[in-house]
């Protein structure tokens, strides 16, 4: 385990998120899962990307109860946990049973993150009650959002009690999404980027290549480091030991000027997953 401690972004009620988490969307299988568990933890992961509708908080749960038995002195408190509430379960009485099934999935008491999936036309604003009475419970340190545009997030900023933490788009840099990160930042709100790779996409980019052989880096090292140097929140996922190590390994250089006006010129409105653009 690598004793260097990931850098950590301070949330708007001042609790820290690592930066960089390990996504776990496609990890349904359990041995794949918890293998990626364990690797992520030794590679010094502290932050852990799950949803209900990923089907494995029970394999990430288990796969922690291995890591505290294999790490003495590694307790619930050092790793930081989000998960997402199902758009099935938005409605305003599913809320809270579905919650109360991830914390028994996950085995845990709290989390630190519980995130509105997708935001639903006509549940996401009832479903936001049913969070900020799960926060207030303390069962969870922090909400947030997910896949919410800056009318989304408008909407929810003009009526809640409690703001949301963060909200977890897609973002790379052929997704850059300048508009809405400067919302979030006027706002209070940290952005986290999913899908940070293109969902493996775009790897061969040769701007990518020619940055990352300046400083003996992957394009996909170059591809997390810009989200992370840019005051993201990071969620690269893979299954692979030796990937699951690299894509931490992005704290000793610095993208420069002319690095980060390469990249810019990258962006090509490229999604690889849910376009929340359009609902209402
Ligand atoms: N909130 C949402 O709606 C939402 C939506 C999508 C994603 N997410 C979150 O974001 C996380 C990441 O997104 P993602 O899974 O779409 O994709 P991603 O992290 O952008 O890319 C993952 C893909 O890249 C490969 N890969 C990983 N590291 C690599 C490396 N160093 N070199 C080459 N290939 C590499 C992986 O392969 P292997 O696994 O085979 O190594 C996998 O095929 C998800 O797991 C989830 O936690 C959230």
């Amino acid at each position: 385990m690598t004793d260097a401690a990931l850098p950590t972004i301070k949330l708007n009620n001042s609790n820290s998120i690592p930066q960089i988490g390990l996504g776990l969307w496609q990890m349904d299988n359990e041995k794949e899962c918890r293998t990626a568990v364990e690797a992520a933890i030794n590679a010094g992961y502290r932050h852990f990307d799950s949803a209900q509708a990923y089907g494995n908080e029970r394999f990430l749960g288990d796969g922690l109860q291995d890591a505290y038995q294999q790490n003495p002195g590694l307790e619930r408190e050092d790793i930081f946990i989000t998960t997402k509430l199902r758009n099935e379960n938005q409605y305003f009485d599913g809320v809270i049973p579905s919650f109360d099934e991830s914390l028994d999935n996950l085995q845990m008491d709290y989390v630190d993150l519980f995130l509105v999936h997708f935001p639903v036309t006509e549940l996401r604003r009832p479903a936001w009650h049913k969070m900020q009475e799960i926060a207030t419970s303390g069962r969870t340190k922090d909400i947030g959002v997910s896949n919410y545009t800056i009318k989304h997030l408008e909407e929810l900023l003009n009526e809640c009690d409690i703001k949301p933490a963060v909200n977890q788009v897609e973002l790379h840099v052929f997704l850059q999404q300048p508009e809405l990160r400067q919302y979030c930042d006027d706002n209070g709100i940290i952005v986290e980027a999913y899908s940070p790779l293109a969902h493996g996409n775009g790897l061969e980019e040769p701007a990518l290549v020619e940055i990352g052989s300046k400083y003996g880096k992957s394009s996909a090292q170059i591809m997390i480091k810009w989200c992370a140097q840019t005051n993201m929140v990071v969620l690269p996922k893979s299954i692979t030991k030796e990937r699951i190590e690299s894509n931490i390994d992005i704290f000793d250089f610095e993208l420069n000027e002319e690095d980060l006006a390469k990249i810019a010129s990258l962006e090509k409105d490229f999604r690889t997953c849910w376009d929340p653009t359009n609902v209402n």
